[in-house]
Protein backbone atom coordinates (compact mmCIF):
# COMPACT_ATOMS: atom_id res chain seq x y z
CA UNK A 1 0.00 0.00 0.00
CA UNK A 2 2.91 2.28 0.96
CA UNK A 3 4.63 1.61 -2.17
CA UNK A 4 1.28 2.27 -4.39
CA UNK A 5 0.28 5.34 -2.68
CA UNK A 6 4.10 7.02 -3.04
CA UNK A 7 3.77 6.55 -6.21
CA UNK A 8 0.76 8.13 -7.53
CA UNK A 9 1.20 10.75 -5.03
CA UNK A 10 4.48 11.26 -6.82
CA UNK A 11 2.83 10.60 -10.18
CA UNK A 12 0.14 13.75 -9.51
CA UNK A 13 0.38 16.83 -11.00
CA UNK A 14 -2.53 18.62 -9.70
CA UNK A 15 -4.46 19.36 -6.42
CA UNK A 16 -7.54 17.84 -7.19
CA UNK A 17 -5.29 14.47 -8.18
CA UNK A 18 -3.91 14.45 -4.53
CA UNK A 19 -7.30 14.78 -2.90
CA UNK A 20 -8.48 11.62 -4.83
CA UNK A 21 -5.55 10.04 -3.80
CA UNK A 22 -5.83 11.29 -0.29
CA UNK A 23 -9.69 9.99 -0.16
CA UNK A 24 -8.64 6.34 -1.70
CA UNK A 25 -5.89 5.49 0.81
CA UNK A 26 -6.98 7.61 4.04
CA UNK A 27 -10.64 8.38 3.57
CA UNK A 28 -13.52 6.36 5.25
CA UNK A 29 -13.66 3.48 2.51
CA UNK A 30 -9.79 4.29 1.86
CA UNK A 31 -7.36 0.92 1.91
CA UNK A 32 -5.66 1.60 5.04
CA UNK A 33 -8.88 2.58 6.76
CA UNK A 34 -10.07 -1.01 6.01
CA UNK A 35 -6.89 -2.52 7.23
CA UNK A 36 -6.51 -0.69 10.53
CA UNK A 37 -10.74 -1.47 10.64
CA UNK A 38 -9.81 -5.09 10.47
CA UNK A 39 -7.00 -5.70 13.69
CA UNK A 40 -9.61 -6.54 15.87
CA UNK A 41 -9.39 -10.07 14.00
CA UNK A 42 -5.51 -10.23 14.04
CA UNK A 43 -3.68 -12.13 17.48
CA UNK A 44 -2.46 -10.55 20.61
CA UNK A 45 0.65 -10.78 19.25
CA UNK A 46 -0.11 -9.97 15.25
CA UNK A 47 -1.79 -6.80 16.68
CA UNK A 48 0.64 -4.24 17.84
CA UNK A 49 3.02 -4.84 15.04
CA UNK A 50 0.32 -5.07 12.39
CA UNK A 51 -0.51 -1.16 14.07
CA UNK A 52 2.90 0.15 14.45
CA UNK A 53 3.16 -0.58 10.36
CA UNK A 54 0.03 0.64 9.54
CA UNK A 55 0.39 3.51 11.59
CA UNK A 56 3.83 4.43 9.88
CA UNK A 57 2.39 3.89 6.69
CA UNK A 58 -0.11 5.95 7.27
CA UNK A 59 2.52 9.21 8.26
CA UNK A 60 4.65 8.26 5.36
CA UNK A 61 1.77 9.05 3.44
CA UNK A 62 0.11 12.24 5.22
CA UNK A 63 3.34 13.68 5.28
CA UNK A 64 3.68 13.03 1.46
CA UNK A 65 0.76 14.63 0.42
CA UNK A 66 1.32 17.47 2.12
CA UNK A 67 4.35 17.98 0.90
CA UNK A 68 3.36 17.27 -2.50
CA UNK A 69 0.68 19.36 -1.65
CA UNK A 70 2.94 22.54 -1.22
CA UNK A 71 5.18 21.68 -3.91
CA UNK A 72 1.92 21.96 -6.35
CA UNK A 73 0.56 25.08 -4.72
CA UNK A 74 3.94 27.17 -5.29
CA UNK A 75 3.91 25.97 -8.84
CA UNK A 76 0.45 26.84 -9.33
CA UNK A 77 1.20 30.67 -7.69
CA UNK A 78 4.40 30.79 -9.92
CA UNK A 79 2.22 30.08 -12.92
CA UNK A 80 -0.48 33.06 -12.13
CA UNK A 81 2.56 35.39 -11.57
CA UNK A 82 4.41 34.59 -14.62
CA UNK A 83 1.13 35.07 -16.79
CA UNK A 84 0.36 37.86 -14.65
CA UNK A 85 3.81 40.33 -14.97
CA UNK A 86 4.35 43.60 -16.59
CA UNK A 87 6.60 44.82 -18.79
CA UNK A 88 7.02 47.95 -17.49
CA UNK A 89 9.39 48.79 -20.15
CA UNK A 90 6.39 49.27 -22.71
CA UNK A 91 6.10 52.33 -23.91
CA UNK A 92 2.84 54.25 -22.56
CA UNK A 93 -0.36 55.35 -25.02
CA UNK A 94 -0.81 58.55 -25.09
CA UNK A 95 -3.08 60.70 -23.66
CA UNK A 96 -4.97 63.17 -25.73
CA UNK A 97 -4.89 66.71 -24.68
CA UNK A 98 -8.00 68.58 -24.93
CA UNK A 99 -8.57 72.33 -25.17
CA UNK A 100 -11.15 74.89 -25.55
CA UNK A 101 -13.97 74.87 -28.22
CA UNK A 102 -12.88 77.93 -30.98
CA UNK A 103 -16.72 79.52 -29.09
CA UNK A 104 -15.12 79.50 -26.14
CA UNK A 105 -11.92 81.28 -26.72
CA UNK A 106 -13.43 83.54 -29.27
CA UNK A 107 -16.19 84.63 -25.87
CA UNK A 108 -13.45 84.79 -23.44
CA UNK A 109 -11.79 87.46 -26.02
CA UNK A 110 -14.10 89.84 -26.17
CA UNK A 111 -15.14 89.43 -22.37
CA UNK A 112 -11.31 90.19 -21.76
CA UNK A 113 -11.17 92.97 -24.39
CA UNK A 114 -14.85 94.45 -22.08
CA UNK A 115 -13.58 93.39 -18.40
CA UNK A 116 -10.88 95.74 -19.38
CA UNK A 117 -12.98 98.72 -20.54
CA UNK A 118 -14.48 98.21 -16.51
CA UNK A 119 -17.60 95.80 -17.81
CA UNK A 120 -19.08 92.95 -15.27
CA UNK A 121 -19.61 89.70 -16.71
CA UNK A 122 -23.34 89.00 -15.91
CA UNK A 123 -25.32 85.37 -16.29
CA UNK A 124 -28.88 84.98 -17.27
CA UNK A 125 -31.17 81.96 -17.71
CA UNK A 126 -32.01 80.04 -20.65
CA UNK A 127 -35.48 79.37 -19.70
CA UNK A 128 -36.75 82.62 -19.26
CA UNK A 129 -40.06 84.41 -18.70
CA UNK A 130 -42.23 85.82 -21.62
CA UNK A 131 -41.98 89.06 -19.35
CA UNK A 132 -38.51 89.31 -19.77
CA UNK A 133 -37.44 88.00 -22.75
CA UNK A 134 -40.44 90.06 -24.48
CA UNK A 135 -42.61 92.58 -22.80
CA UNK A 136 -39.41 94.28 -20.37
CA UNK A 137 -37.88 94.56 -23.86
CA UNK A 138 -40.42 96.31 -24.91
CA UNK A 139 -42.36 93.85 -26.63
CA UNK A 140 -45.82 93.18 -25.14
CA UNK A 141 -47.94 90.65 -25.94
CA UNK A 142 -48.71 90.51 -29.53
CA UNK A 143 -46.21 92.95 -31.05
CA UNK A 144 -45.50 92.74 -34.63
CA UNK A 145 -41.55 92.69 -33.59
CA UNK A 146 -41.68 88.84 -31.66
CA UNK A 147 -42.42 87.67 -35.00
CA UNK A 148 -38.62 88.55 -35.69
CA UNK A 149 -37.86 85.62 -33.29
CA UNK A 150 -39.03 82.52 -34.06
CA UNK A 151 -39.45 81.32 -30.25
CA UNK A 152 -39.43 77.59 -28.42
CA UNK A 153 -42.40 78.17 -26.25
CA UNK A 154 -41.90 75.47 -23.00
CA UNK A 155 -45.45 77.23 -21.81
CA UNK A 156 -47.97 80.45 -22.31
CA UNK A 157 -45.30 82.20 -20.17
CA UNK A 158 -42.04 80.22 -20.18
CA UNK A 159 -39.44 80.08 -23.17
CA UNK A 160 -36.34 79.26 -24.57
CA UNK A 161 -34.79 82.80 -24.51
CA UNK A 162 -34.09 83.87 -27.79
CA UNK A 163 -31.89 86.63 -27.24
CA UNK A 164 -29.66 87.60 -24.40
CA UNK A 165 -31.32 91.23 -24.16
CA UNK A 166 -33.42 89.92 -21.38
CA UNK A 167 -30.23 90.12 -19.11
CA UNK A 168 -30.24 94.06 -19.62
CA UNK A 169 -33.44 94.21 -17.79
CA UNK A 170 -32.21 91.81 -14.86
CA UNK A 171 -29.00 93.38 -13.99
CA UNK A 172 -30.83 97.10 -14.14
CA UNK A 173 -33.42 95.73 -11.73
CA UNK A 174 -30.79 93.82 -9.57
CA UNK A 175 -28.64 97.74 -9.44
CA UNK A 176 -31.96 98.77 -8.49
CA UNK A 177 -32.33 101.77 -10.15
CA UNK A 178 -29.84 104.19 -8.43
CA UNK A 179 -26.23 102.57 -9.85
CA UNK A 180 -24.63 102.74 -13.54
CA UNK A 181 -24.64 99.44 -15.24
CA UNK A 182 -21.87 97.86 -17.35
CA UNK A 183 -21.87 94.52 -17.93
CA UNK A 184 -21.26 92.20 -21.03
CA UNK A 185 -23.70 88.54 -20.62
CA UNK A 186 -22.35 85.77 -22.96
CA UNK A 187 -24.77 83.03 -23.25
CA UNK A 188 -26.48 80.62 -25.62
CA UNK A 189 -29.82 81.22 -27.59
CA UNK A 190 -32.74 79.54 -29.24
CA UNK A 191 -34.53 80.27 -32.07
CA UNK A 192 -37.31 77.87 -34.51
CA UNK A 193 -34.89 78.00 -37.25
CA UNK A 194 -33.92 75.31 -39.91
CA UNK A 195 -30.47 74.84 -39.48
CA UNK A 196 -28.63 75.74 -42.25
CA UNK A 197 -25.16 76.53 -43.04
CA UNK A 198 -25.55 80.57 -41.95
CA UNK A 199 -28.34 79.35 -39.19
CA UNK A 200 -28.59 77.44 -36.27
CA UNK A 201 -31.76 76.94 -33.57
CA UNK A 202 -29.19 77.23 -30.93
CA UNK A 203 -26.40 79.77 -30.83
CA UNK A 204 -24.61 82.22 -28.89
CA UNK A 205 -24.73 86.08 -27.75
CA UNK A 206 -22.68 88.37 -26.24
CA UNK A 207 -25.06 91.05 -24.85
CA UNK A 208 -23.68 94.88 -23.84
CA UNK A 209 -25.12 97.36 -21.80
CA UNK A 210 -24.02 99.97 -20.23
CA UNK A 211 -26.11 102.64 -18.58
CA UNK A 212 -25.30 106.35 -17.01
CA UNK A 213 -25.85 110.14 -16.88
CA UNK A 214 -25.14 111.30 -20.48
CA UNK A 215 -24.25 107.74 -22.29
CA UNK A 216 -24.44 108.81 -25.84
CA UNK A 217 -24.46 107.37 -29.40
CA UNK A 218 -20.79 108.32 -30.14
CA UNK A 219 -19.91 106.47 -26.64
CA UNK A 220 -21.57 103.21 -28.45
CA UNK A 221 -19.57 103.85 -31.73
CA UNK A 222 -16.16 104.62 -29.69
CA UNK A 223 -16.66 101.21 -28.07
CA UNK A 224 -17.84 99.10 -31.30
CA UNK A 225 -14.63 100.60 -33.07
CA UNK A 226 -12.45 99.81 -30.19
CA UNK A 227 -14.15 96.43 -30.24
CA UNK A 228 -13.90 95.85 -33.97
CA UNK A 229 -10.28 96.64 -34.12
CA UNK A 230 -9.49 94.37 -30.93
CA UNK A 231 -11.03 91.53 -32.34
CA UNK A 232 -10.46 91.62 -36.30
CA UNK A 233 -6.89 94.25 -36.37
CA UNK A 234 -6.33 97.69 -36.64
CA UNK A 235 -7.10 98.23 -39.80
CA UNK A 236 -10.67 97.16 -39.63
CA UNK A 237 -13.47 100.36 -40.13
CA UNK A 238 -16.75 100.08 -38.53
CA UNK A 239 -19.98 101.59 -39.84
CA UNK A 240 -23.29 101.58 -38.15
CA UNK A 241 -26.46 101.91 -40.36
CA UNK A 242 -30.34 103.15 -38.87
CA UNK A 243 -32.03 99.66 -37.79
CA UNK A 244 -35.29 98.87 -35.68
CA UNK A 245 -35.21 97.39 -32.56
CA UNK A 246 -38.36 97.87 -30.00
CA UNK A 247 -35.59 98.09 -27.53
CA UNK A 248 -33.49 100.53 -28.43
CA UNK A 249 -34.02 104.22 -30.52
CA UNK A 250 -32.42 104.84 -32.07
CA UNK A 251 -31.16 101.33 -33.20
CA UNK A 252 -28.36 100.51 -35.42
CA UNK A 253 -26.99 97.85 -37.20
CA UNK A 254 -23.04 97.78 -37.39
CA UNK A 255 -20.94 96.36 -40.41
CA UNK A 256 -17.24 95.30 -40.24
CA UNK A 257 -15.02 96.22 -43.71
CA UNK A 258 -13.71 93.33 -44.99
CA UNK A 259 -11.79 92.21 -48.33
CA UNK A 260 -13.86 91.32 -50.78
CA UNK A 261 -13.16 87.70 -52.26
CA UNK A 262 -14.47 85.98 -54.99
CA UNK A 263 -14.88 81.88 -55.90
CA UNK A 264 -14.62 78.77 -54.08
CA UNK A 265 -13.30 79.25 -50.72
CA UNK A 266 -15.06 82.75 -50.22
CA UNK A 267 -17.98 82.45 -47.79
CA UNK A 268 -18.13 85.96 -46.76
CA UNK A 269 -17.61 89.51 -47.71
CA UNK A 270 -18.22 88.55 -51.22
CA UNK A 271 -19.95 91.53 -52.24
CA UNK A 272 -19.76 95.25 -51.12
CA UNK A 273 -17.05 94.71 -48.82
CA UNK A 274 -18.80 95.51 -45.28
CA UNK A 275 -20.07 92.90 -43.71
CA UNK A 276 -23.16 93.00 -40.57
CA UNK A 277 -21.79 91.55 -37.22
CA UNK A 278 -23.93 93.27 -34.43
CA UNK A 279 -27.31 95.71 -33.78
CA UNK A 280 -27.06 97.98 -30.89
CA UNK A 281 -28.68 101.61 -29.76
CA UNK A 282 -29.60 103.55 -27.35
CA UNK A 283 -31.39 102.02 -24.37
CA UNK A 284 -35.19 102.67 -25.02
CA UNK A 285 -36.41 105.17 -22.16
CA UNK A 286 -39.38 102.78 -21.54
CA UNK A 287 -36.83 99.99 -20.76
CA UNK A 288 -35.30 102.05 -18.33
CA UNK A 289 -38.27 103.03 -16.92
CA UNK A 290 -39.52 99.39 -16.52
CA UNK A 291 -36.43 98.07 -14.93
CA UNK A 292 -36.59 101.18 -12.54
CA UNK A 293 -34.40 103.70 -14.12
CA UNK A 294 -35.24 107.43 -14.29
CA UNK A 295 -35.21 107.74 -18.16
CA UNK A 296 -34.98 111.52 -17.24
CA UNK A 297 -31.74 111.09 -15.66
CA UNK A 298 -29.79 107.71 -16.84
CA UNK A 299 -29.43 107.00 -20.55
CA UNK A 300 -27.59 104.16 -21.67
CA UNK A 301 -26.40 101.91 -24.74
CA UNK A 302 -26.85 98.41 -25.88
CA UNK A 303 -25.95 95.97 -28.34
CA UNK A 304 -25.98 92.23 -29.18
CA UNK A 305 -23.35 90.22 -30.97
CA UNK A 306 -22.76 86.32 -32.33
CA UNK A 307 -19.82 84.48 -31.37
CA UNK A 308 -20.47 82.40 -33.78
CA UNK A 309 -20.52 84.85 -36.76
CA UNK A 310 -17.56 86.18 -35.74
CA UNK A 311 -15.51 83.36 -35.02
CA UNK A 312 -16.58 82.82 -38.64
CA UNK A 313 -15.76 85.87 -40.10
CA UNK A 314 -12.44 86.03 -38.37
CA UNK A 315 -11.15 82.60 -38.65
CA UNK A 316 -12.76 81.98 -42.42
CA UNK A 317 -15.45 79.19 -41.15
CA UNK A 318 -18.30 78.40 -43.75
CA UNK A 319 -20.85 77.29 -41.92
CA UNK A 320 -22.01 77.23 -38.82
CA UNK A 321 -22.98 73.33 -38.17
CA UNK A 322 -19.34 73.05 -37.41
CA UNK A 323 -19.48 74.22 -33.99
CA UNK A 324 -22.22 72.23 -32.87
CA UNK A 325 -21.16 68.94 -34.24
CA UNK A 326 -17.97 68.40 -32.50
CA UNK A 327 -15.85 66.48 -35.20
CA UNK A 328 -12.63 66.77 -33.41
CA UNK A 329 -10.68 67.01 -37.31
CA UNK A 330 -12.85 70.89 -37.16
CA UNK A 331 -12.24 71.55 -33.28
CA UNK A 332 -8.63 70.83 -33.01
CA UNK A 333 -7.52 73.32 -36.06
CA UNK A 334 -8.00 75.83 -33.38
CA UNK A 335 -6.03 74.27 -30.19
CA UNK A 336 -3.74 76.39 -31.45
CA UNK A 337 -4.86 79.58 -33.49
CA UNK A 338 -5.99 81.46 -29.95
N1 LIG B 1 -31.26 91.30 -29.10
C1 LIG B 1 -31.01 91.70 -30.46
C2 LIG B 1 -31.04 90.47 -31.32
O1 LIG B 1 -30.96 89.39 -30.85
C3 LIG B 1 -29.67 92.38 -30.58
C4 LIG B 1 -29.62 93.68 -29.84
C5 LIG B 1 -29.16 93.72 -28.55
C6 LIG B 1 -30.01 94.85 -30.43
C7 LIG B 1 -29.10 94.90 -27.87
C8 LIG B 1 -29.98 96.04 -29.77
C9 LIG B 1 -29.51 96.07 -28.49
O2 LIG B 1 -31.15 90.57 -32.53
Amino acid sequence: IRKEALAKIEEANDLKKLQEIKVTYLGKKGSLTSVLRGMGKLSEEERPVVGEIANKVREAITEEINHKTELLEQAELDAKLESETLDVTLPGRPVEAGGPHLLTSIIEEIEDLFIGMGYEVKEGPEVETDYFNFEAMNMPKGHPARDMQDTFYITNELLLRTHTSPVQARTMQQYGGAKPVKMICPGKVYRRDTDDATHSHQFTQIEGLYVDKNVRLSDLKGTLDKFAKSIFGNDREIRLRPSFFPFTEPSVEMDISCKVCKGAGCSVCKHSGWIEILGGGMVHPDVLEMAGYDSKVYTGFAFGMGPDRIAMLKYGIDDIRHFYTNDKRFLTQFHHAQ
